[in-house]
């Protein structure tokens, strides 16, 4: 997730392009640039650090010259967030200047070509593959272009693209990463979204996917990637700034519920391959030391801890490895038995978690290979790690991770699957079978999330109820004790996450009228048992909730079913948290509550 924000118009450029960018901070902040057209050469202003840190750059000199430009605040994906590796990038000549949000997944493949023709690239980035494609095309116009280097580039992305000859013009162009056009009068705006030019229109253009859109002072043109002129969608904003930086959601956690097919979708990218494989050529570590492993521990806290959970059945189920699991803040104490043929899995959505951080150090220094699971890149963890795989889903700023555990999810589902296909424990074509499954979960997310009005039907009388049970076995338990994790954390209920089968040894004395029980149960091989144990909880007075595949017959024992789309066992938790993150958020709505800043909780907890 980055933000992206273009001008041609008779304003001073930086007065557009530095404020667009604040507002679009909470897109990524690691570092960020701009390129200012004058006509006749590129002023290229970027560097590590915030849009303050730009502006006092910008601000050092006149820029009066500039005829437009466009800038870009990242939120680094491919090489570490530092002044190089900041957009805008150029080609060696200095003629064109490109941003991007968005990956390109067959970069390596596009940029091994542009080396091999003689091409010099100066950062780590997928995105200088793109300036140096459009100085390939000078014979073409920049819309022909960007037009051809679209129909070639694989991937969700979102480009600006300017030459230098031609300071009136941006080429924009989409593909599953946002860009809408702000109308001006004798002057247009281009941006990821719409915050980054609300102070100067109301105006705007929708842009669709597989669309490039050429963008001049007096005009707006729409192509599809066929080279057809399209009519372009107007629209008129009426949102304030706050609910623009939301994208129309009333809150950060909503949002960023319903940007999970999309951040999905960015952790998989390149990451399958069509024979049914998984490929991590990110993680950096040799198969003959995988091949070596005889225990994997799993370490992190909080909600990354479910995903540890998660990844012990996943890991056991597929290598046959014996893992450990264990809640970081616990882990030095317990005085854990490893060497150098034990592989530490250290899971931390920030990876500055001092918990995590502590006891990986710990572990490595054990003699423990590290890898580290994070969505930051560069982070703490990530420079301590041996081999770091990270997710991609984007600047979370909700308290409560929801999309940032989904990735971990799929990440860990993902390094699973590798650890089973190096090591031999796996026929290829079960690992196939579960390849094709990991590519359906992002619209299979999208299905979940169409349950939203439904639980918040459901939940519209539960503003009062105090006692919650979430449930499950086998797969279905870590997204039992996620559920009930969320709903503490945002509705400030009790919540007691439990497997299913462990209510009878004591807890069940608890249930009693008025109590909500939520059950997992998609995990199929345990089914049977965990509607069992819901009928036990009813018995007892408890209103029964169930999260069910779509397909499977669950009897009577539930006063509600909420349905997901069908898996595999361990795939299905993906989907299944879906409906418990949006029921915790209709819950904690209910009652008032401000779900992005929950009391007494920070995002990164950097203390012991
Ligand atoms: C999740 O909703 C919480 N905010 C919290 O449990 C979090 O998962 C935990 O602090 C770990 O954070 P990390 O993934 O950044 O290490």
């Amino acid at each position: 997730m980055c933000g992206i924000v273009g001008y041609v118009g008779p304003r001073p450029v930086t007065d557009v392009l530095v404020p667009g960018l604040a507002h679009l901070e909470y897109r990524g902040y690691d570092s960020a640039g701009v390129a200012l057209n004058t006509g006749t050469s590129f002023d290229l202003i970027k560097t590590a650090g915030r849009i303050a840190d730009l502006e006092a750059l910008v601000d050092a000199e006149d820029h009066s010259n500039a005829l437009s430009g466009i800038g870009h605040t990242r939120w680094a994906t491919h090489g570490a967030p530092n002044t190089v590796n900041a957009h805008p990038h150029t080609d060696e000549a200095g003629d064109v200047v490109v941003v991007h949000n968005g990956i390109i997944e067959n970069w390596a493949d596009l940029k091994k070509k542009l080396v091999e023709s003689g091409h010099e690239f100066i950062s780590d980035t997928d995105t200088e593959v793109v300036a140096h494609m459009v100085a390939d095309r000078a014979d073409m116009t920049l819309r022909d272009a960007v037009t051809d280097i679209m129909n070639q580039a694989e991937g969700a992305l979102a480009l600006a693209v300017m030459r230098k000859s031609e300071p009136d013009l941006i080429i924009g162009a989409r593909r599953g990463s946002p860009l809408v056009v702000g109308r001006g009068d004798g002057e247009n705006f281009l941006a990821s979204d719409i915050p980054a030019f609300l102070e100067h229109t109301r105006e705007m253009v929708i842009i669709e996917d597989d669309r490039v859109v050429e963008v001049r002072p007096e005009s707006v043109r729409l192509f599809d990637l066929e080279g057809n002129e399209l009519e372009p969608e107007h629209r008129k904003i009426d949102w304030d700034f706050e609910a623009a930086e939301k994208g129309g959601y009333p809150t950060f956690m909503l949002k960023e519920i319903h940007e999970q097919p999309h951040a999905i979708a960015d952790t998989l990218a390149g990451r399958l391959s069509e024979t049914g494989r998984v490929v991590l050529n990110d993680l950096d570590l040799d198969p003959v030391l995988l091949r070596s492993i005889d225990k994997v521990f799993v370490i992190a806290c909080g909600t990354s801890y479910h995903a540890a959970m998660m990844a012990k059945y996943a890991i056991e189920r597929w290598t046959r490895l014996p893992v450990e699991i264990d809640i970081a803040s616990e882990f030095r104490y317990r005085d854990p038995v490893l060497d150098d043929r034990s592989l530490v899995i250290g899971i931390s959505q920030s990876g500055e978690t001092i918990d995590t951080l502590a006891a990986v150090r710990y572990a490595k220094a054990q003699g423990a290979k590290l890898i580290g699971v994070s969505n930051v890149i560069d982070s703490a963890l990530a420079r301590e790690s041996h081999a770091v795989l990270y997710t991609r889903a984007g600047l979370e700023i909700g308290v409560a991770a929801t999309k940032t555990f989904t990735t971990q999810l799929v990440a860990m589902q993902l390094l699973g699957l590798y650890l089973a296909q190096v090591r031999g424990t796996l026929d290829p074509g079960a690992i196939e079978l579960l390849v094709r499954e990991l590519e359906q979960l992002p619209e299979q997310v999208a299905t979940a999330l169409e349950s939203s009005a439904a639980i918040e039907e459901l939940t519209r009388g539960w503003a009062d109820v105090r006692d919650y049970f979430f449930l499950g076995r086998s797969g279905d338990f870590p997204v039992a004790m996620e559920g009930a994790l969320k709903l503490k954390e945002i509705a400030y209920v009790r919540a007691e996450g439990y497997a299913a089968g462990e209510m009878k040894h004591g807890p069940i004395a608890l249930i009693e009228e008025g109590v909500v029980v939520v059950g997992v149960a998609t995990d199929t091989h345990v089914q049977a048992k965990t509607l069992s144990n819901m009928e036990e909880m009813k018995a007892r007075g408890g209103t029964i909730v169930l999260v069910a595949e779509e397909d499977d017959d669950v009897g009577e024992v539930a006063d509600h079913v909420i349905r997901v789309p069908s898996a595999s066992d361990l795939i299905c938790t993906v989907t299944a948290v879906i409906p418990l993150q949006l029921l915790s958020y209709h819950v904690a709505t209910a009652r008032g509550l401000d779900v992005d800043k929950p009391r007494n909780l920070a995002k990164t907890v950097t203390v012991e």
